[in-house]
């Protein structure tokens, strides 16, 4: 992602926060239980008030994450009878290839909020597909748009990920799509996907919370998912991507090889899609950090409180440019996978006029983009309810 343009439309998109406003803070309100009851006992035994963790998993640049975490924060403290503000700890935590110098100054920006409601914070640069937490330390966990994007860490060469499903013989299905949910990729690469990448991905990083949250502890995820008009137009056709490159290579400005390896790594998942990793990751053994050679499955401890999709508009702000908004999201998400496939700077800048040509051609700036989000929000339980093995 190119993060200093994400950062100057990331409010673009920020109405997926918005719309899962009731969701955070009926969390946040329970968490401000939880803390009364524990605060109780700690104050009969003299002990110190314990300071809670929350963590914030994809910041990008700061600039959302602030936004909703003040919210979070806000509903928090709201919802104790105590004087003063909960004490907090807020892990803000992003992918190593990001920036974290523009994180750092976004937050050091609101410094003096932080002191104000009693919160000390870090950045962590580590992928979310990874232990990132010693186990039952997390109070609270969000996550917003960020879990669409799967786990491609493992991976020298990502154009390997386009060409599952695909036969030698079959190259030229290569130069139809550049997202996996594009209505032009080829059918039985989507469900490789989806049943190899997507389910396995988020079932992992599902695991690996489960094992960080503390009992009752609760998680707030919000993604991207399916339909989205960026990948899926009304008029049935590929994403204007897929459309643009097409063109830029029929007119001779770019190298048929860059659409062939160009593909986005995500996968944007129906409710159901998301239900599925949900009960998958039930059977996903994690390491113990403790004892060696043990492992567990925590994540047969995680309880769904909620799961749903929603529509909303994704648009730029400025009414006389609704569509170019828009659009300069969509690049500063995408362009880098384009990079990856080997554009030089000549496509590059070429392919860009091209695909904005196609966002004014396609879309209408009155009604913008609609976009599909799916919200989860998991409980981590204290046991497993018996005789299931997995809690309910
Ligand atoms: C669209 S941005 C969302 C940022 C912010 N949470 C918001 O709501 O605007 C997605 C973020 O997820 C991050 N991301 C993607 N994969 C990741 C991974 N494996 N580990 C950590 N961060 C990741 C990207 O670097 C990017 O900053």
């Amino acid at each position: 992602m190119e993060l200093d343009a994400y950062a100057r439309t990331s409010k673009n998109q920020y109405a997926a926060h918005e719309k899962t406003r009731h969701l955070l803070q009926s969390s946040m309100e329970r968490l401000a239980r939880r803390c009364h009851f524990e605060d109780q006992g700690s104050c009969m035994d003299a002990a110190p008030r314990r300071r809670r963790h929350i963590v914030d998993l994809g910041s990008a640049d700061g600039t959302s994450s602030m936004a909703t975490l003040q919210f979070a924060v806000a509903s928090l403290n709201q919802a104790t009878d105590d004087d003063g503000p909960i004490p907090l700890h807020v892990t803000f935590e992003e992918h190593p290839a990001s920036d974290e110098k523009k994180l750092r100054t976004t937050l050091d920006h609101h410094d003096d909020w932080f002191k104000r409601n009693d919160i000390t914070r870090t950045i962590t640069m580590r992928s979310f597909y990874e232990p990132l937490f010693q186990p039952e330390s997390i109070d609270f966990l969000m996550s917003y748009i960020c879990l669409h994007w799967l786990d491609s860490s493992a991976l020298d060469d990502i154009a390997t990920w386009k060409r599952l499903g695909i036969d030698s013989h079959q190259q030229e299905l290569l130069l139809k799509f550049t997202k996996v949910n594009e209505s032009s990729a080829p059918e039985n690469v989507r469900e490789q996907w989806r049943t190899e990448l997507a389910h396995r991905h988020l079932a992992k990083f599902l695991a690996f919370r489960a094992n960080e949250l503390l009992p009752g502890a609760e998680a707030v995820l919000v993604m991207v998912g399916h339909p989205h008009r960026f990948v899926t137009p009304e008029d049935g056709g590929p994403g204007p991507l897929t459309r643009a490159m097409a063109r830029c290579i029929a007119r001779g400005d770019m190298r048929e090889d860059v659409l062939r390896r160009t593909i986005v790594p995500y996968f944007l998942r129906t409710e159901e899609d998301a239900r599925a990793a949900f009960n998958l990751a039930a059977n996903i053994e994690v390491p113990s950090s403790t004892s060696a050679g043990l492992s567990s499955r925590p994540g047969a401890l995680l309880e769904l409180i909620d799961c749903h999709s929603f529509e909303t508009i994704t648009a730029g702000s400025d009414d006389d440019d609704v569509i170019g908004g828009a659009f300069d999201l969509f690049w500063s998400i995408h362009s880098n996978s384009v990079i990856s496939a080997g554009a030089t700077t000549d496509e590059l800048n070429i392919l860009k006029e091209e695909t904005k040509q196609i966002f004014y051609e396609i879309y209408d700036a009155k009604e913008g983009i609609l976009s599909t989000f799916v919200a989860l929000v998991v409980r981590k339980r204290t046991r497993v309810q018996w005789g299931t093995g997995r809690s309910t």
